[in-house]
């Protein structure tokens, strides 16, 4: 098997992360609740994992670092813990996962905000785009720092400063320790980052990084194991918005694989990526036709192509039973992604190489796809359920979201026509009022 889907998950885990826990699954206790020796313990750990994480992001205070399962729950906790309102005004990047794309799509509708997506430029993110947008209500912009489509890495810090005082959310899914995160107060106001893609943790773990003096309302409450005489969650941080028992267990585990992270160095796997990318394009340079999905030369080691004649499905198939060389083929959660490229709904194959691929691996499958091109179909069928069942399936994203755009605008003029005939309504009965005073004063008068 040759594992080319690390941008679902990585894999292998260093053993290290195995280890740390398998060492916290034995240990008794829960972190924060009681006070004995095997509690602090179990809290000790949590506060590793903390520490692990501001380090990779260059903060100081760690307690601005909150834990939730996952990327898709750190932004929801982030989008929805805003604030936001009816008519506030929401860009995003083209490029946006399905973990962006439906949390705001939500806000469209629930809420009456107003969604704009700033479009790709020459198959790039530009800057420019988000500054021509900014309005007086525009109070958040949200954009992943590399896709997970094209692996292309987004100017952020051209985008922070095009946005002025405008806070900007990152979706480091595909990046936190991938490519350097470090300083994040210069380039992010809210980073969020999932534990098991290339920070080397297991499932389960994710959070965010909130700057100071941005306020999050929680997502849930409950019990935290600090201010218990309360109703009330506390309102210091992290335990605002760190409600129920912490994922211990896996926390041990994000904790061990960021320090194996930065003990190799996130330039150094940065590096090594680019390098089996760049091996993998040179080897499959000579193939006609084939479409990389942008072939930045700023990017991750995800690297996403179609070829003629072939369905991404059919291909992925093929590339699996041709060598064992596993790839994720479609839609990738991206549909918004892919809109934008151009490639939906058929998708694309993608191969996202980690710091455990080698070259042989990267040649390997590069060989593959050159072997399989050439040869055509070994099972003209195999994947084609897969196609359909993705060709079939109605997009209405976009139909819903301008469905609730334009409800929200209707309801805006029905606010404003009624406010308006109230306005109306009052000048008449103030008119009315003066006359009759003026009647009443000429009828006093005429009593004299
Ligand atoms: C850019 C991006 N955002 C969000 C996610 C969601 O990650 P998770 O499933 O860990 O929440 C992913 C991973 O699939 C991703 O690549």
């Amino acid at each position: 098997m040759i594992y080319l889907d690390n941008a679902a998950t990585s894999f292998p885990k260093p053993p290290e992360v195995a280890a740390a826990v398998s060492a916290a699954l034995a240990a008794p206790a829960s972190p924060g609740r009681s006070g004995h020796a095997a509690s602090l313990s179990a809290s000790k750990t949590v506060h590793r994992a903390r520490k692990a994480v501001a380090a990779l992001l260059g903060v100081q205070d760690n307690s601005r670092v909150i834990f939730v399962a996952n990327v898709t729950w750190a932004l929801n906790l982030a989008l929805r813990g805003l604030g936001l309102k009816a008519g506030d005004h929401v860009l995003s990047g083209p490029l946006e996962h399905n973990a962006v794309a439906r949390p705001l799509s939500r806000l469209v509708k629930e809420v009456g905000v107003e969604w704009e997506v700033a479009p790709l430029v020459a198959g790039r993110v530009e800057p420019a785009e988000f500054a021509r947008r900014l309005r007086p209500e525009t109070k958040l912009a949200v954009l992943n720092h590399a896709s997970n489509v094209t692996g292309a890495l987004a100017p952020i810090r051209d985008v922070k400063a095009a946005l002025g005082d405008v806070p900007l959310l990152i979706d480091a899914a595909q990046t936190a320790g991938a490519a350097p995160l470090d300083d994040a107060g210069s380039w992010a106001d809210i980073v969020c980052f999932t534990g098991h893609k290339a920070l080397m943790g297991p499932t389960g773990v994710g959070g965010l990084w909130v700057r100071p003096g941005l306020e999050l309302a929680p997502l849930a409450v409950g019990g935290t194991g600090s201010r218990s005489d309360s109703f009330e969650p506390p309102e210091f941080l992290p335990d605002a918005l760190e409600p129920g028992t912490a994922n211990t267990h896996g926390l041990a585990g994000l904790a061990a694989g960021i320090e194996f992270v930065l003990g190799v160095g996130v330039q150094a796997i940065a590096e090594h990526e680019r390098t089996l990318v760049n091996l993998f394009r040179e080897k499959t340079a000579p193939l006609v036709g084939l479409r990389i999905l942008d072939p930045s030369a700023r990017r991750t080691g995800v690297l996403s192509l179609n070829l003629p004649g072939w369905s991404a499905s059919e291909l992925a198939v093929e590339l699996e039973a041709e060598a064992g060389v596993l790839t994720r083929a479609g839609l990738h959660c991206a549909p918004l992604a892919h809109q934008s490229l151009g490639t939906f709904p058929g998708g694309a194959v993608r191969f996202s190489f980690g710091w455990f691929t080698s070259r042989s691996d990267a040649l390997t499958a590069a060989e593959a796809v050159l072997a399989v091109s050439r040869r055509g179909r070994r099972n003209p069928t195999a994947g084609r359920g897969l196609v359909k069942s993705l060709g079939a399936k109605p997009f209405d994203a976009d139909k819903e979201v301008l469905a609730a755009r334009a409800a929200a605008a209707e309801a805006k003029a029905a606010r404003a026509a009624e406010a308006e005939a109230e306005a109306v309504r009052a000048a008449e009965a103030e008119a009315e009022a003066a006359r009759a005073a003026e009647a009443e004063a000429a009828g006093a008068a005429g009593d004299l």
